[in-house]
């Protein structure tokens, strides 16, 4: 049996979702050697650099004039100081969500749901293909949100689309990774495309409640089946782009894995392109069963970057999903897209620019002189953290900020073990990115970004999620977990063995600039049960049975500058035993590292969103796939999900209708800020 199908049939992954996570725990990165045998003990943390490895000017430079006040002047402070104002909900697991008191959630939109007037009820044993590419489509992972008026009453919510679980979407099908695919018949491939990719639709607050607006004249589903794209930046109209259906290498037809995104400065949104490896098919096989790349002209590449994952039946119906017919194809997927939420007519636009990885999202800021920088890991075991800081400068003039993400320059992350973060640039011509290793021009270097950045010395990660940019120069890494991660691998900014809980890291640029290319940085906090011994006593004393979580995700800041984690705990490896949910994490003085519940999901959903209005009286929150990751580990829940049996039919709770993906907006009874 090839490792492949170890994996999927093993009963320890119990969902599709687990199971293609569980790929991650194959590291593709052969580059290892930085971190081996690099020590154990060695110390990390922003106060041993302010002890003693920088002198305090340059401390003073990093951090500014504030760090530099010592946090025992302050009297000690508990949990009831915390800064973010609500009472902690208590942990659990039921079919439903939980919010803590005092706020009104309404399920705003659900997988089926119209998001245009002429769209189809929704008919859950009858789905189309083209009733999908009008209706709001599954596993909604980044929400976002670009106002149309000036007091943020209307605006456009734009949601990405991740995967598609099949086991809970159709009937009588069941697991088909598992089963060859057998019952993927063209149709349901089409309607798993159509439920792919992302939707803008517009949404108004009206006397305090908000609605879709079904004639919104913007709205638009985005999918990989019939949305056509374009490409900027130095790999754009590469000869490596180039496919059959495309001799310009300009144009691609959709985008697929949306994980998380982003929205810029000017008002566009953001969908990064995650695990798109596993979406393109191949027929060559090894003798073990187990696909075989090496006759490909860029095996080398394919492997470095999983493809091609046959998770999906894709290609078996469509030439560009497989790598048989159209070689060049997956470089044309795991970029940065742009879309215009305000424009139905334009192009999305993917910026070469801005590299080629498993970019789990895309989350923007504005440096001192005004670079757009954004922020963005590259979601698997061992790989790396990036930003990119813009050539040109905002101009506050959309048309021309649009272009802002075609020419820059992309940065991968050394995490020193004193504390220090170099960002190394990848540039053509510049180090080892030459022709001698493979690297033509600056088109090579972006579509083959993580060989780049092997060659650059990057610091291999334990799985960079989201990255959340202050406005301040500080920056929150979420590095999720990473099973695999031997003794002898660990680092200073990874320093857990076989980490099932995760951590988060803390950057504060130089200068407090984000186009800085060193600053500092120190783990806020290494998450997971504080009564287990190879935890410890890692978070803030005052943090409770309820307040600590595993496998940090997605993430956000409000308008306070106070951090909020999603979690996506709830899968095999992280073993914490609870549901997923929204914390508040404390960040500064005697509570930092202090956190606690807000909101928690329905068993077998992964939190993702949140996104803060501007003025922080409106949260949006994501329910990722109810009901399937992880159910069989919790009590009364223990078993796998399918149509016909879910572990929840959240949010309908009808014996007709499986669990549904869905948007929740909250917001505070009686109006005003969230948990001031
Ligand atoms: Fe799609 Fe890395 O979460
Ligand atoms: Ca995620």
């Amino acid at each position: 049996m090839s490792l492949r199908d170890e994996i999927i049939n093993d009963p320890e992954y119990g969902n599709k979702a687990e199971a293609f996570e569980a790929f991650d725990d194959i590291p593709t990165n052969p580059n290892l050697g930085n971190t081996i045998g690099d020590v154990i003990n060695r110390r990390y943390g922003r106060r041993e650099v302010l002890r003693g490895i920088l002198g305090v000017s340059a401390t003073t430079a990093l951090f500014g004039t504030s760090a530099m006040i010592a946090p025992q002047q302050a009297a000690a402070k508990t949990a009831a100081d915390s800064r973010y104002i609500f009472d902690e909900l208590a942990w659990g697991n039921d079919e439903t969500h939980h919010i803590t008191e005092g706020y009104d959630l309404k399920v705003l939109l659900r997988w089926g749901d119209p998001i245009t007037a002429d769209a189809p009820a929704f008919d859950v044993m009858n789905q189309t293909p083209e009733a999908q590419l009008q209706q709001f489509g599954y596993n909604n992972d980044y929400v976002g949100f670009a106002p149309l008026n000036a007091d943020g009453t209307r605006g456009m919510l734009c949601v990405n689309h991740e995967y598609t679980n099949e086991e809970v979407m159709f009937p009588g099908l069941g697991r088909q990774d598992r089963a060859g695919f057998e019952d993927m018949t063209k149709e349901i491939v089409d309607i798993e495309m159509a439920a792919h990719g992302g939707t803008v639709v517009e949404i108004e607050q009206v006397d305090g409640e908000w609605n879709v607006v079904l004639d919104g004249p913007n709205n638009r589903r985005i999918t990989p089946l019939n949305t056509e794209m374009t490409f900027s930046g130095p790999a754009a109209g590469h000869d490596r782009l180039k496919t059959n259906d495309d001799a310009t290498g300009m144009s691609v037809m959709g985008t697929i894995n949306n994980c998380a995104g982003g929205m810029t400065p000017w008002g566009t949104y953001l969908m990064a392109e995650e695990n798109f490896h596993g979406y393109f098919w191949s027929d060559v096989l090894d003798a073990e069963g187990k696909v075989d790349v090496s006759a490909q002209a860029e095996a080398k590449q394919m492997k470095r970057y999983g493809v091609p994952g046959r998770w999906y039946a894709w290609g078996k119906y469509y030439d560009r999903f497989n790598i048989d017919k159209e070689p060049n194809m997956p470089n044309k997927y795991g970029w940065i897209v742009e879309v215009d939420p305000t424009d139905p007519t334009a192009l999305p636009v993917k910026h070469t620019a801005m590299g080629r990885f498993r970019h789990e999202g895309a989350e923007t800021t504005v440096s001192t002189d005004g670079h757009v920088v954004v922020y963005s890991g590259d979601d698997n075991r061992f790989d790396y953290q990036y930003k990119f800081v813009s050539k040109g400068t905002v101009t506050g003039d959309k048309s021309r900020d649009m272009g802002l993400l075609s020419d820059g320059t992309l940065y991968v992350a050394r995490f020193e073990d004193d504390g220090v973060i170099n960002w190394l640039p990848l540039i053509h011509g510049e180090g080892p990115l030459t022709a001698a290793n493979g690297f033509n021009d600056q088109g090579d270097v972006m579509i083959d970004t993580r060989l780049a950045a092997d060659l650059l010395g990057a610091t291999p990660m334990d799985r960079p999620e989201d990255a959340q940019p202050r406005g301040d120069g500080t920056a929150y890494i979420m590095l999720t977990n990473n099973t695999r991660r031997k003794a002898d691998q660990v680092n200073a900014a990874n320093p857990r063995p076989e980490s099932s809980f995760g951590h988060i890291i803390e950057i504060k640029e130089a200068g407090g600039d984000h186009a800085a290319t060193t600053g500092t940085w120190s783990i806020l906090v290494k998450c997971g049960d504080p009564t287990l011994a190879d935890v410890g006593a890692q978070w803030n004393p005052e943090t409770s049975e309820n307040g600590w979580f595993g496998s940090p995700d997605n993430c956000a800041i409000d308008t306070d500058g106070r951090l909020w984690i999603s979690t996506d705990q709830g899968s095999g490896w992280a073993k914490t035993g609870k549901s997923d949910g929204l914390y508040a994490l404390e960040t500064e003085g005697d509570l930092r590292g202090h956190s606690k519940l807000f909101f928690r999901c329905p068993v077998g959903g992964e939190l993702c969103g949140p996104y803060f209005t501007d003025d922080s009286e409106t949260l949006f929150l994501a329910v990722q796939h109810p009901g399937t990751d992880g159910t069989k580990n919790f009590v009364g829940f223990e078993r796998n999900s399918t149509f016909e049996d879910p572990a929840t039919r959240w949010p309908d709770f009808d014996p007709a209708m499986p669990p549904r993906p869905s948007v929740l907006v909250v917001t505070k009874q009686g109006g005003g800020k969230i948990a001031v």
